[in-house]
């Protein structure tokens, strides 16, 4: 695909590894240029998708040598920020290794993922402020989902990384690996979400991704439908078959 981004389909799941790890694996033009070619890709095979980076880093933010030369309009096409948005609309489950960095754009990026597992290493925060711009790419509106206000206005306006410990605490990731068993963990995840109907699955992260204008209607929606698929008729009977099965064991005691 690109040199920068590597690409291996692992079955239940595809792992896309941030691969610049000389650059602490900052996202230039050709990483956006590839993860919307991904995007491309998931939005029609529908798989979940574990995004990592190589080199004990997850990604030191945008380029800063591209960023120094970008002016206004450039501002205005988002490029990292339709690029997150993309990953973030996913039909199917976005899960981010964080190990090491997640800075600026690499931060938001991490933002974008439904669940985030950290490394005893990470150090998570945004500090484009000194860089004299601001953090575009999602965080002024999804941190604040994620950690609320407090931290979150703390953390934009000041710039202070948190580190693992203290994103555990924020709920800024779910839980903290061991940085050489976190994507087994990922994988471990991944696996478990296989085991479920995609078509459930795809429609509560529609539902997730939904302003809070659009609720209770658009679970009610999604529920409707879901209510005539065979595949909800098989599970439920074949839980219900299991258990008359048991009971039927038990009573012949
Ligand atoms: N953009 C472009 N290049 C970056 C980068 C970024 N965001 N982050 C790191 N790099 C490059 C460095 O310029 C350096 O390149 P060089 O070897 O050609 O000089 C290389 O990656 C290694 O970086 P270095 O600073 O030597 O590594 P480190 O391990 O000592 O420090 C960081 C790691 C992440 C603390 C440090 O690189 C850093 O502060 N990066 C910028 C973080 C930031 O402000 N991100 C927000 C951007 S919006």
């Amino acid at each position: 695909m690109s040199e920068s981004l590597r690409v291996e389909d692992r079955g239940a799941f595809v792992l896309a590894t941030l691969d610049r790890p000389e650059k602490r694996n900052a996202i230039d033009q050709d990483l956006v240029d590839v993860l919307h070619a991904l995007c491309a890709r998931l939005e029609v095979e529908r798989r979940t998708l574990v995004i990592a980076g190589s080199g004990g880093t997850f990604a030191a933010g945008a380029d800063i040598a591209q960023l120094r030369e970008r002016r206004a309009t450039d501002a205005l096409k988002g490029i990292n920020t339709r690029c997150f948005q993309r990953i973030r609309a996913l039909p199917m489950p976005v899960i981010a290794v964080l190990d090491g960095y997640a800075l600026g754009g690499g931060a938001e990026l991490a933002y974008a993922a439904d669940i985030r597992i950290g490394t005893p290493s990470l150090k998570i925060g945004n500090p484009e402020t000194g860089l004299g711009i601001i953090a575009a790419a999602g965080a002024t509106w999804r941190l604040k989902e994620i950690v609320g206000d407090a931290l979150a206005s703390e953390m934009l306006l000041t710039g202070r990384i948190l580190g693992a410990d203290e994103a555990l605490a924020a709920g800024l990731v779910s839980t903290i690996v061991e940085s050489h068993a976190a994507l087994e963990h990922a994988a471990t995840i991944a696996d478990r979400i296989a085991t479920l109907d995609p078509a459930a699955t795809q429609a509560t992260k529609r539902a997730l991704l939904a302003p809070a204008s659009a609720h209770p209607e658009i679970e009610l929606a999604e529920q409707a439908v879901l209510f005539e698929s065979p595949e909800k008729q098989r599970r439920m009977t074949e839980f219900l078959e299991r258990r008359g099965a048991r009971r039927a064991t038990e009573e012949s005691r």
